[in-house]
């Protein structure tokens, strides 16, 4: 069943461009508009919302995370995104105008479930973001909005980020264009460029795997790594630390880049891998120029810099120790990018160790317990 991959986990990275791809199909109508009839919350109810708060739990609260910096942007309301445990029992103010949007790969997961069940006894919608057809959280939900990256097995989630992180952008995308918060064209400029990510991806699983397999054995002795990212990079930051702790059990912090200063600098030490996350844009981004400027800072202090940049990025070359590249792409689509060889480190690295990629140890693929 892995299709002559020797991992579930390598096969299920190498299936991301067709996730993105499903996930999208099928929701554009011919005019390029967004249809979602499948979505049974009514369009008065979507166009009253005010409040957005996203829950789930590990890699779907970073894809919420990804999907709150799009939506803000485009829908102009607050986006809040919360680890489901945390946000069941503290007294959320929900009210019938908050949309509660649950992330779940496995649609199974209690923590999220029980959220969700206390969101939509205070009167708020919940529409469920889910990989599983008629799982208890699409079941439990008022609507549902499948992620198509077909089913998967390994225990860390790879193609349902990245399907994720589609029909949260779709979903955000069809909330502005209901509420009229952004030109027709900007929404179709968008769309144009979540269409092109699925070719994008296959671009850095094309010509990106060699570079991370060297990295992965320059990296084997390391016992530590941070990673950091700004704006939507930090969320991927924060994936690729879970991945590397998941499956290679290596100690990992991820923070944003604009915290080093406040602290998470003291841990940089001669020789650290530290992994940056570098916005695109060069020039147009004031990020990328803030990024670089982090990475100075630890590279003075003798850090190893690994970054995952636009091609081409001479600030990157210049300090960087070794680089993953990423193809041109707007801001908001990188993250479906980036993410890619950070999935591919962590899986390398621990297949070096000689662990088991798809079944890390003390970890299940559905964690139906709260
Ligand atoms: O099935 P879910 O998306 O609800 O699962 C949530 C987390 O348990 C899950 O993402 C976990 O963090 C993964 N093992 C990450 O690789």
């Amino acid at each position: 069943e892995k299709g002559g991959w020797d991992s579930f986990m390598d096969k299920e990275i190498h299936e991301e461009p067709a996730a993105v791809q499903r996930t999208l199909f099928g929701r554009l109508d011919e005019d390029g508009n967004i249809n979602l009839d499948e979505v049974h919350i009514d369009e008065h109810d979507f166009k009253a919302v005010d409040k957005i708060i996203v829950i789930g739990c590990g890699t779907a609260s970073y894809a919420g995370m990804v999907a709150k910096y799009a939506i803000e942007h485009w829908v102009r309301i607050p986006v809040e995104v919360e680890l489901a445990h945390e946000f069941r029992y503290r007294d959320p103010i929900l009210t019938p105008r908050t949309l509660v949007v649950a992330i779940s790969q496995s649609g199974e997961t209690m923590d999220t479930l029980m959220a969700l069940r206390h969101a939509r006894e205070q009167g708020s919608k919940v529409l469920a973001i889910c990989n599983t057809q008629g799982a208890s959280i699409p079941r439990e939900s008022d609507a549902v909005l499948y992620t198509h990256a077909g089913p998967e097995v390994a225990v860390a989630s790879t193609k349902a980020f990245v399907a994720q992180i589609t029909a949260a952008y779709i979903l955000g995308l069809y909330l502005a264009q209901l509420k009229g918060a952004v030109f027709r064209d900007e929404i179709h400029q968008t769309l144009d460029s979540l269409k092109a990510m699925p070719q994008k991806i296959q671009w850095v699983l094309d010509t990106q795997p060699p570079r991370v397999a060297r990295a992965a054995e320059q990296l084997a002795d390391a016992n530590s790594f941070l990673f950091l990212g700004r704006h939507v990079g930090y969320p991927v930051a924060l994936e690729g630390a879970l991945k590397l702790k998941e499956i290679a059990y290596t100690f990992t912090e991820g923070f944003a880049a604009g915290e080093l200063k406040h602290g998470p600098i003291a841990l940089v030490d001669e020789g650290e891998p530290v992994v940056f996350i570098v916005p695109p844009e060069r020039g147009r981004n004031i990020l990328h120029a803030k990024v670089i400027s982090g990475i100075e800072e630890v590279k003075a202090r003798g850090a190893f810099i690994i970054a995952v940049a636009e091609e081409g990025d001479k600030d990157v070359e210049r300090y960087a120790d070794i680089i993953f590249w990423r193809p041109q792409c707007p801001t908001l689509m990188s993250p479906l990018v980036d993410v890619v060889p950070l999935q591919l480190l962590a899986m390398d690295m621990a297949k070096q160790k000689g662990y088991d990629v798809d079944k890390p140890r003390n970890l299940a693929k559905s964690v139906t317990v709260e």
